[in-house]
């Protein structure tokens, strides 16, 4: 492929690892960034801001290829749409964007931007894929890092995740960033369904730790939602790396992270 792919989000954890698979792959790699960088290892970085709508349209100038992996607290709907206006000026021939699973159907404000961020990609009139993967490891590890900093660890009843790898996530992307546009593809979780305490449990036990845990329940539509899974894809595509193998990996002593 002649002309660069532009990766949105390149920088972050699931960029961390779809950026070099790309380069493996042989496609020039562009990545967008609020931060000036220098070139590194064939991957060149532009400065701009999808969420003030900066530096987006030179981001996109020449690129065959957009994967959208950016994404904040707040403002992913905009960012998407500044993102899909520029990428449609510019004629890209494929924009591909990562979402996540239950983002039509948790009531939640951050799941109902990723599903607007959705619309501005399929409203783009770019030939377009979305990808939506459940939560990552590394996020529900930062999660249960937080909760079980207290005496007593918060275990909301009845709610499931089913946690994948950010590594089966970028493997996944890649494929799709290299092959054709391909609509709505299978959502992507994490091989087993865990239910959150069960998530906390299993890091207090690779830690070394003790912690009563205190049944909670999560109040509003919001928790229904989740104790009707509706967080989850059960019938979708299931990544390689699970729970455990994760934090063994992650906590192992010489990987030398902090708990
Ligand atoms: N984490 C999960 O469990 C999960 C699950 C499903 C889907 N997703 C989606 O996957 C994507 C990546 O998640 P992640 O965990 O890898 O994120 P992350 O580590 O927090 O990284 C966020 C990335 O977004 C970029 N970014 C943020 N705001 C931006 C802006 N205004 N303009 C341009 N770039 C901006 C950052 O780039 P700079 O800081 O270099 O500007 C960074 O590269 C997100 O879209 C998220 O919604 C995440």
């Amino acid at each position: 492929m002649k002309s660069p792919i532009l990766v949105t989000g390149g920088t972050g954890t699931l960029g961390g690892h779809v950026v070099p698979l790309l380069r493996e792959a042989g496609p020039d790699v562009r990545v967008l960034s609020r931060r000036s960088r220098e070139p590194a290892d064939g991957v060149e970085y532009v400065v701009g801001d999808l969420l003030r709508n900066e530096g987006v349209d030179d981001a996109v100038a020449g690129a065959e290829v957009v994967l959208h992996l950016a994404g904040g607290t707040k403002g992913d709907d905009e960012a998407a749409r500044n993102l899909a206006r520029a990428a449609a000026r510019a004629g890209v021939g494929h924009l591909v964007m990562i979402s996540v699973i239950g983002a039509d159907r948790v009531p939640l404000a951050w799941m109902r931007s990723q599903r607007d961020a959705e619309q501005a990609v399929v409203d783009s009139g770019v030939s377009w894929t979305i990808l939506r993967a459940a939560q990552f490891h590394d996020l529900v590890l930062k999660v249960v890092q937080s909760m079980t900093k207290m005496p007593v660890v918060p275990a909301p009843g009845g709610l499931r995740f089913q946690p994948v790898d950010a590594r089966d996530v970028a493997e996944r992307l890649v494929r799709l960033a290299l092959g054709e546009p391909a609509g709505r593809v299978p959502d992507l979780a994490g091989p087993e369904v865990h239910p959150m305490d069960e998530l906390l449990r299993g890091y207090l036990r690779a830690r070394g730790r003790r912690r009563p845990l205190l049944p909670v329940r999560i109040p509003g539509k919001a928790g229904r939602a989740y104790r009707a899974g509706d967080n989850l894809t059960l019938d979708g595509d299931t990544g390689t790396r699970g729970w455990a193998e994760f934090l063994a990996e992650r906590l192992r002593p010489a990987a030398g992270v902090a708990a």
